[in-house]
């Protein structure tokens, strides 16, 4: 009958950026979903990569490197690092990145963005990067609820003599009669408990539901009338208004607070940066006070770049486009590309995942195109094909829809040699 909940009030899963997200949850979303089969890094007990596991296909090294990552973030020897994945266009960065925060745990929030979203006229390059990684931080709120629950058999106000109240005898406590499930129990609670049954009308005989901390009364939804009145309550409108430094200061108060009462507990999440040589000098600089706070979250960059120019510069040149002083504090995790037979299981599982089936000898082929352009490329031949076989009629996509997919588009090799072809022609 008495339960203690640990439950959170913020929000559905437990955990909530202690700053306005914006519009960024949507866009998470949307970059997620070509990853939903991805459930983890898939490692065995020891660390070491399983063929296939957590939605992972092979990429086993790379695999094995963000595994150690993870345990060094785990017992917090990852501050002021990061980590950068770097390898050729689908080859599992994003993937790779997504894997590490769900390894973290389940409410870890996970913020992507790409380098190049820093270049917006309204916002300083500096400032969206702030953003990014202020979204990164969670905040848990840990509540114990002490609830009771069941039917009321008894109400007994107790009283007691009060020599400084004028009507000489107040109610010291209630004693309250519950019937449940698991039988009869009689509790002896706050007189603002008494006081709160009187204000919902609460009779013998009625279901409630006793918060005991709180002193929330409330009475089960049977009686139709009182429930409408309290649901209607709840229907505050939520109202967006501009963030500024004042609310945003006394937001971290409230929260720092809660956190000195043990009331909430800070969640830093992972912060993951695509693309990471679009970002300029500025920005790198930045980012190097960025990772230096004692705040900041879990930090991983992408990048499909081997030596180039850094931007915002006329002559520093340095691998990745990364300046070394932030490359120094870098792990590089590279990752490979993969064979026929790993491509073959990755869209066996995407096709799973879409809820697509494949005819006779349409994996072999989508594998051989995966080998032979990307696995990325091969993957994204799935979504089209299915529209073209549902057209005719099919619930299967066929060999035959997927030579249309190559009747009907490039893969970028293919493109990109075509065009070499016809520039060649016009400088002939
Ligand atoms: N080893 C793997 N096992 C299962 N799925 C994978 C694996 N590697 C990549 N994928 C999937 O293949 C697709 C492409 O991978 P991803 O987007 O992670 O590549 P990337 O390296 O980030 O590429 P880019 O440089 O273009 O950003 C994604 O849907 C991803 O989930
Ligand atoms: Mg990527």
């Amino acid at each position: 009958m008495k339960a203690t909940t640990a439950a959170s009030s913020a929000g559905p899963s437990g955990t909530s950026s202690a700053f306005p997200a914006g519009s960024g949850n949507t866009r998470t979303a949307a970059r997620i979903a070509p990853h939903s089969h991805i459930k983890g890094l898939g490692l065995d007990n020891e660390g070491f990569a399983l063929p296939s596991a957590s939605g992972f296909v092979g990429q086993n090294i790379a695999r094995e490197a963000c595994g150690v990552v993870v345990d060094l973030i785990k017992s917090k020897k990852f501050s002021g690092r990061a980590l950068l994945l770097a390898g050729a266009p689908g080859t599992g960065k994003t993937a790779l990145a997504l894997a590490i925060s769900q390894e973290l745990g389940s409410k870890v929030p996970f913020c992507p963005m790409v380098g190049s979203e820093v270049y917006s006229t309204e916002v300083k390059k500096t400032e969206v990067l702030a953003e990014v990684f202020r979204r990164a931080i969670g905040i848990r709120i840990k509540e114990a609820k002490e609830v009771y629950e069941g039917e009321l058999t008894e109400l007994t106000p107790t009283e007691s003599e009060n020599p400084l109240s004028g009507y000489g005898k107040t109610v010291s406590h209630v004693v309250i009669g519950l019937k449940t499930v698991k039988g009869t129990k009689q509790l002896r609670l706050d007189p603002g408990i008494y006081e709160a049954i009187l204000k919902e009308k609460i009779v013998v005989g009625d279901v409630v539901y006793i918060e005991a901390n709180t002193g929330a009364v409330k009475a089960r939804p049977h009686r139709v009338g009182r429930s409408d009145a309290y649901a209607s309550a709840h229907l505050v409108k939520s109202q967006r208004t501009e963030v500024t430094d004042k609310l945003r200061r006394e937001v971290n108060k409230v929260v720092k607070s809660y956190v000195d009462q043990g009331v909430a507990e800070v969640v830093p999440g992972v912060v993951f940066i695509d693309e990471v040589h679009m970002l300029d000098i500025e920005c790198f600089t930045y980012l190097n006070l960025l990772l230096e706070s004692p705040m900041a979250p879990t930090v991983i960059f992408a990048t499909n770049r081997g030596t180039s120019l850094v931007r915002g510069t006329d002559d520093v040149v340095s691998p990745h486009g990364i300046p070394v002083d932030l490359l120094d504090r870098c792990l590089i995790v590279k990752t490979e590309g993969y064979t026929k037979e790993q491509v073959a299981d990755v869209v066996q599982l995407r096709a799973q995942v879409e809820g697509l089936t494949l005819g006779p000898g349409v994996l072999d082929k989508i594998a051989v195109e995966g080998e032979r352009a990307s696995l990325r490329y091969a993957l994204q031949l799935l979504a089209p094909a299915s529209v073209v076989s549902q057209l005719a009629g099919r619930s299967e996509i066929t060999l035959e829809d997927i030579g249309e997919m190559n009747e009907l588009f490039l893969d970028a090799k293919t493109s990109a040699s075509a065009m070499g072809d016809f520039e060649g022609g016009l400088r002939r």
